[in-house]
């Protein structure tokens, strides 16, 4: 657990960059820092790990205060990826990766196997990028290794300062994803920069905004787009913010897990029966692998005596039910059906996705938000 007590920075210029600043971070969950550029940030992670002392104020880490731990073991438990990288230009990839694990004293052998893991999640090659030195390598590649050398002493802490800012938006989406998949598992509690604030309601748990050194508004990212606590959040959540609610929502908590099906052998006639008892005018078809097949639609029933022969096998597909709602329903409006089948790496189905579905999820949230900021606005009137 981090906590910050009025934490102020003010550089030996006299430049306030961080004023006052408080919020706690719960174990095992990932905290955004969101705000424009200069508005505190960096400084305010660096005096985490010490990397810059705090005028005033207190930072606890697991309890305990952060200026009378030793600076060593301090940074032996934060992994930290600096927002420009900083890799150490006379050392391979493997080396810059295993720095923290060759300090816990880890065998070259187990370094190199850690190094290995952690390319291949972030999707580098192991065997084209493991021998190379940083300056050998594309601007986002250098920055995945940064994020590699940040995990690879298995930190129970994290620091991540624009970790996928040098990174194209495709592969930017996948590491996401991936993150937040192994972050399900792993639970390191995190701190993590950005200020793309679609990437800080995708991530976050809880969202710190920052305006000149303070903060603004600390808050889960629904409540920063719902129930914005001043212009300056609502500017920042924007007039879009229903479609950035769609960041907010995993698909597969919202997609249907045992959707109406047909196999591609059946009747047509059977099909027509199962889509009037379930009141829809589609249904998936899977072969018996449990893979998608295509689409059955009733308006396509007439053509043919067997599911195989009407079903339309040429929609697409989304990747993975770890996508945002925002994801799939971008894969939706381009398929141009109002259904989207979720299927894994071997196209096994894993759900259906309706539109209906998205428009619900949304709504809830919204109103999920603003029963929360009922509840706990009375609370903070009565404490002192
Ligand atoms: N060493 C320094 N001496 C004086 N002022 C500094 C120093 N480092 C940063 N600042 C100032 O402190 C303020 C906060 O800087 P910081 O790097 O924390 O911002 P940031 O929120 O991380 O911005 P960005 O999004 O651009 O990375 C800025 O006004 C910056 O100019
Ligand atoms: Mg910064």
């Amino acid at each position: 657990m981090i906590r910050l007590e009025k934490v102020t920075k003010i550089y030996p210029d006299g430049t306030e960059a961080v004023g006052g600043v408080s919020f706690e971070v719960q174990k095992g969950e990932l905290c955004v820092l969101l705000g424009p550029s200069g508005c505190g940030k960096t400084t305010t992670m660096k005096m985490i790990n010490r990397l810059i002392s705090a005028t005033s104020g207190k930072i606890y880490i697991d309890g305990t205060d952060n200026t009378s731990i030793d600076e060593n073991e301090l940074r032996r438990n934060i992994g930290y990826a600096i927002q420009d990288i900083g890799l150490f230009p006379h050392m391979t990839v493997a080396e810059n990766i295993g720095t923290v694990p060759a300090l816990k004293g880890w065998s070259k052998v187990k370094r190199r196997k850690r190094a290995k893991e952690l390319l291949e999640l972030l999707r580098m090659h192991p065997d084209v990028f493991i021998d190379k030195y940083p300056r050998e390598l594309s601007g986002g590649q250098r920055q995945r290794v940064g994020v590699a050398r940040a995990l690879g002493g298995d930190p129970p802490i994290m620091l991540m300062d624009e970790p996928f800012g040098a990174i194209d938006p495709i592969t930017r989406v996948e590491l996401q994803n991936e993150f937040l998949k192994i972050q399900q598992e792993i639970r390191k509690t995190i701190i993590f920069v950005t200020h793309d604030i679609y990437e800080a309601i995708k991530m976050g748990h809880r969202i710190a905004l920052m305006k000149e050194g303070h903060l603004v508004q600390y808050a889960p990212p629904a409540d920063l787009l719902y129930r914005p606590k001043d212009e300056f959040v609502a500017d920042f959540a924007g007039a879009d913010r229903g479609l950035k609610g769609l960041q907010l929502i995993r698909t597969e908590d919202v997609m249907w897990k045992s959707p109406p099906a047909a196999k591609p052998d059946e009747d047509v006639k059977a099909a027509r029966k199962r889509m009037e008892q379930e009141g829809i005018d589609w249904l998936v078809v899977i072969d018996d692998e449990g893979r998608f097949a295509g689409w059955a639609v009733s308006s396509d029933l007439e053509g043919g005596r067997k599911v195989k022969e009407i079903m339309n096998t040429s929609a697409l597909t989304a990747p993975s039910a770890n996508a945002t709602l925002s994801e799939a329903l971008s894969v939706m409006l381009t398929s141009g059906l109002n259904v989207l089948a979720i299927v894994d790496q071997d196209n096994r189905l894993e759900g259906v996705l309706t539109f209906q579905a998205i428009q619900d999820a949304l709504r809830e949230t919204a109103q999920e938000a603003s029963v929360r900021m009922r509840r706990i606005t009375p609370l903070r009137e009565e404490s002192p």
